[in-house]
């Protein structure tokens, strides 16, 4: 029998700390709202928290399923809204650089994954081996920025190097802890500026979320803030993404 089609997107950055987390897990809460049904892999294998954002506490994790203790299903949690996560494990060194068969393991086993419509990869931050093959592995790539011009200048080495190293063209760009649309624009602007100098890519604007303190609140409190504050800012600009990702 035939699998519905799916989109795996990997949520990925430069600088670390940009809120990637944060984002792959509210937006996979959308989406399950949405009825869309949505895997979530935490791919940052050595310093994986997508289990502490929801809240909850892994039996098992990435590490059993590449050793071949455990099975895919046995390593998934059910969320919220039917989400299925696929967690990490969180202070494994070794962990940090998959060899080829590791890879090769972890990628049969995510073919064996039931029917969905989506499968979001949170990625370390960076241009780790682990990160490069976790983006050549999506249809899409969203790359997460922030106003820190940190962020910037790491953004484009990332995007430098995964079009290098992948032959990816694409990228699309979510501006984070911005004031409003107005500083995201510029934001994208500037880094535009830049790849289309040196670099043969086209990156595509796809929203921005603004700077929330409602984000720390709910984080802190280990929930998810689209759920603890349904209509803050963060939430509807988190929602316009969704909207864009489903049509
Ligand atoms: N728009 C925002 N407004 C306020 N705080 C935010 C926003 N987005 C994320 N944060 C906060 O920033 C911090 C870092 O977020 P998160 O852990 O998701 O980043 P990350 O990119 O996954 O980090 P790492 O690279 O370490 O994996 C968290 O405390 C989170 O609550
Ligand atoms: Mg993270």
């Amino acid at each position: 029998m035939l699998k519905k089609p799916h989109k795996t997107i990997t949520i990925t950055s430069g600088k670390g700390g940009v809120g990637k987390s944060s984002i792959v897990s509210n937006m996979a809460y959308l989406l399950g709202n949405m009825n869309k049904s949505t895997f979530i892999l935490d791919a940052d294998l050595s310093l994986g928290n997508i289990d502490i954002m929801f809240g909850m506490v892994s039996k098992f994790n990435v590490k059993d399923l590449i050793d071949g203790s455990r099975q895919i299903d046995e390593v998934i949690m059910e969320g919220p809204c039917g989400i299925k996560i696929i967690p990490a494990t969180s202070g494994v060194s070794e962990f940090a650089n998959l060899d080829t068969n590791e890879r090769s393991i972890l990628l049969t086993s995510l073919r064996t994954l039931p029917e969905h419509d989506f499968l979001i990869v949170d990625t370390s931050a960076g241009i780790s081996s682990n990160v490069v093959y976790f983006n050549s592995m999506s249809e899409e790539v969203f790359v997460v920025i922030t106003p820190d011009p940190a962020s910037i200048t790491d953004s484009y080495a990332v995007i430098k190097v995964l079009s290098k190293k992948t032959g990816r063209k694409d990228f699309n760009v979510i501006v984070n802890m911005v004031k409003d649309e107005k500083e995201a624009l510029g934001i994208f602007k500037k880094i535009v500026n830049v790849t289309d100098r040196f670099l043969d890519v086209y990156l595509y604007y796809f929203g921005f979320i603004p700077l929330d303190k409602n984000i720390n609140i709910a984080t802190r409190k280990q929930r998810l803030w689209v759920e603890y504050f349904p209509d803050s800012s963060a939430t509807r600009a988190l929602t316009q993404i969704c909207n864009r990702l489903v049509t």
